[in-house]
């Protein structure tokens, strides 16, 4: 196998390291055939160049990864590889949960793969394992910590009472965070990887907008010694559920009891499961961020393609299913300041809460409510969301 690497940063390096010094005896034909830098002035080794055109034009380059991020050049890049019947394997969730559908086309058109691995759960088989489930089952739920950087911050704060800042420059150090950070934080990268999951299972391309999504920006040490008082872990959830033709896909801050297993997943490891009904609950834990794990599960596709192990299912998105919101409920624990005391609670007005005691803010804890309600409750209030958290009990 001759391979383009488009990008040659974290990622790109560690699939760089792992074929260039053959790692494993299963890549000892593979060979980087050329590596795509921005600049002429990050060109140190022979086979870099910064003409992508070099890359697509060989053809003596059977396949192509992407691990530069973002969506453009990328979306160019990988629809210019399929274009010229290359193989595409990237780890790009950001493009990929935008275009799967057209990228699984557009392979397809053209007779090659495009496979994904890398893009959920880090170095954790987690595609794999949900086409391989979907051979015998229709996968009714999907859920999991899919994002290394928010759940480093949530356990290390948590664990060690270090802030919120020096978790993240710790997740960015380690080669954990997006280039911009805001998308960890937020809950974007896991929103992308929700997608991705969500779209396999139910057969359709979910849309960004139909997932209840938010991130952990606004928690704080006050909200951690609330929850150590419950003896109860905080972790930055995603959950989807699927009902024949319907689904419903949320992403928030989530509570669990210390014996569950999503409460023992710290710093940048991940846990991702699904429910089918004849294999019942299956999860998978591993390094969901990072050089080497990330760099593994590509080269695992790679190896997939050298191989032609074709065991799974072909995927499709043609399926006519819709987004119910009103699926997932649940109890809300709400903080935030003084100053915006009186807009919350009156945004809640008819709905019983229950005042809980947090150390210099105002909480309360919502009845079970539909998860679609908090968030239009909180939008109604009109406050910035700097000022509220929200986690699920
Ligand atoms: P990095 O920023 O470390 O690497 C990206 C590299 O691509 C950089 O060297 C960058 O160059 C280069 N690049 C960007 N645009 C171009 C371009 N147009 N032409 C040539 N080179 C380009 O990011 P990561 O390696 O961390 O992430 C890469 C991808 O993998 C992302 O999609 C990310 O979401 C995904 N991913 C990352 C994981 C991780 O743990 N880091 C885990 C799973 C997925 P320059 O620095 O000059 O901009
Ligand atoms: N920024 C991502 C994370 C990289 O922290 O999980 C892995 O997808």
């Amino acid at each position: 196998m001759r391979i383009g690497l488009l990008g040659c940063g974290i990622v790109g390096s560690g699939v760089y390291d792992i074929i260039t010094d053959k790692m494993s005896p299963m890549v000892k034909n593979f060979e980087i055939a050329k590596v795509l830098v921005k600049t002429p002035e990050e060109i140190t080794k022979p086979e870099m160049t910064n003409n992508a055109e070099e890359i697509f034009s060989d053809k003596t380059i059977d396949t192509v990864v992407e691990a530069m991020g973002g969506i453009h050049p990328a979306y160019e890049f990988i629809t210019r590889a399929l274009n010229s019947q290359k193989n595409v394997v990237t780890a790009n969730k950001a493009v990929v949960a935008k275009y799967i559908d057209e990228f699984t086309a557009l392979a397809k058109a053209n007779n090659v793969v495009f496979l994904y691995e890398a893009s959920v759960g880090g170095g954790v088989p987690w595609i794999k394992a949900l086409r391989q489930a979907m051979r015998i089952d229709e996968v009714t739920h999907i859920s999991g910590v899919f994002n290394g950087t928010t759940n480093l911050i949530l356990s290390e704060m948590e664990e060690k009472g270090l802030s919120f800042d020096e978790c993240l420059n710790t997740a960015r150090r380690m080669g954990y965070a997006e280039a911009d950070p805001t998308a960890d934080i937020d809950g974007i990268d896991v929103r992308n990887k929700l997608i991705i999951s969500t779209s396999l299972a139910v057969g359709k391309k979910v849309l960004a907008e139909e997932i209840m999504t938010y991130g952990i920006r606004g928690v704080a040490e006050c909200d951690f010694e609330y929850f150590k008082s419950l003896n109860k872990h905080l972790r930055l959830f995603a959950e989807s559920v699927i009902d024949e033709d319907m689904y419903c896909c949320r992403i928030e801050p989530t509570l669990f009891d210390v014996d569950a297993p999503e409460a023992g997943i710290k710093l940048n490891y991940n846990i991702c499961s699904l429910y089918g009904r004849t294999i019942g609950t299956l999860k998978y834990i591993g390094q969901g961020a990072g050089k080497f794990p990330t760099a593994n599960a590509i080269v695992q596709d790679l190896i997939d393609i050298d191989t032609k192990n074709t065991t799974l299912p072909e995927v499709s998105f043609d399926k006519n299913a819709k987004c119910e919101m009103t699926m997932l409920q649940g109890r809300y624990y709400v903080r935030y300041s003084a100053q915006c005391a009186q807009k919350i609670e009156d945004a809640f007005r008819g709905i019983n809460f229950t005042k809980v005691p947090v150390n210099g803010a105002v909480a309360f804890v919502t009845e079970q409510i539909p998860t679609i309600t908090i968030h239009d409750r909180i939008e109604s209030a009109g406050v910035d969301l700097s000022d509220v958290f929200v986690a699920r009990m």
